[in-house]
């Protein structure tokens, strides 16, 4: 006879689910197939608050930066703020490439002033990784329109106008994923958490 539980933490109480009624049919089928199971499976879950856990975003320095010297002094502000930095590579992006990069704005009236001024020069792009790095990474930047962005945020410190503003950074978890793997094959990503997402 074969049981199976799930034991679980919520908000630090132990609970327990038997699923040894859903999981009967299963077990009858080992048994009359004469297969045993011989490892008792735990499975832990805890709920995990935004601020816990650790998560990777793209960042792209753009031209403007680059050609102010400013990658140095960029940087400093991730890793001041516990983010760091996995992989990095700088390039010079096709017309191609910043056209696919950018491809949700390709019907926006800037997107050709976009894609001019993001293919005029070397960009440096990272991946980041730190606990809440999505939303920490956006704090750290600051608006995307630099008259709005306070001192201290890269953009109030760096950007000079809308266009040129210093830095990219993906909006949220999804294109989070897609924009790292737009420029970085998983090989590439030297993970500092022992669990990467
Ligand atoms: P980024 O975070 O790289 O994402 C899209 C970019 O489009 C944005 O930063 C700005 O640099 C640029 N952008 C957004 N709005 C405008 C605008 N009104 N005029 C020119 N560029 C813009």
């Amino acid at each position: 006879m074969f049981s199976l539980q799930i034991h679980f933490v919520q908000e630090g109480e132990l609970g327990t689910i038997n699923l040894q009624g859903l999981c009967q049919p299963v077990f009858s089928q080992l048994e009359e197939d004469s297969l045993s199971i011989t490892t008792e499976i735990q499975v832990t879950m805890s709920h995990l608050s935004p601020s816990q856990v650790t998560e990777q975003t793209l960042s792209i320095i753009k031209p403007d930066a680059v050609e102010q010297n400013q990658i140095g002094n960029i940087i400093e502000y991730f890793e001041k703020e516990g983010l760091s930095i996995v992989a990095a590579k700088m390039v010079k992006l096709s017309h191609k490439q910043a056209a696919d990069f950018y491809a949700v704005h390709k019907e926006r009236p800037f997107f050709q002033e976009l894609i001019d001024f993001m293919t005029s020069g070397p960009v440096l792009v990272m991946a980041l990784e730190g606990v809440d790095a999505i939303n920490l990474n956006r704090r750290i930047m600051g608006p995307t329109d630099p008259s709005k962005a306070p001192a201290g945020t890269i953009r109030g410190d760096f950007a000079t106008s809308i266009e040129k503003n210093a830095i990219h950074g993906s909006d949220g978890p999804n294109t989070a994923k897609q924009e790292i793997k737009f420029f970085f094959k998983d090989t590439e990503i030297y993970h500092r958490t022992s669990s990467p997402l």
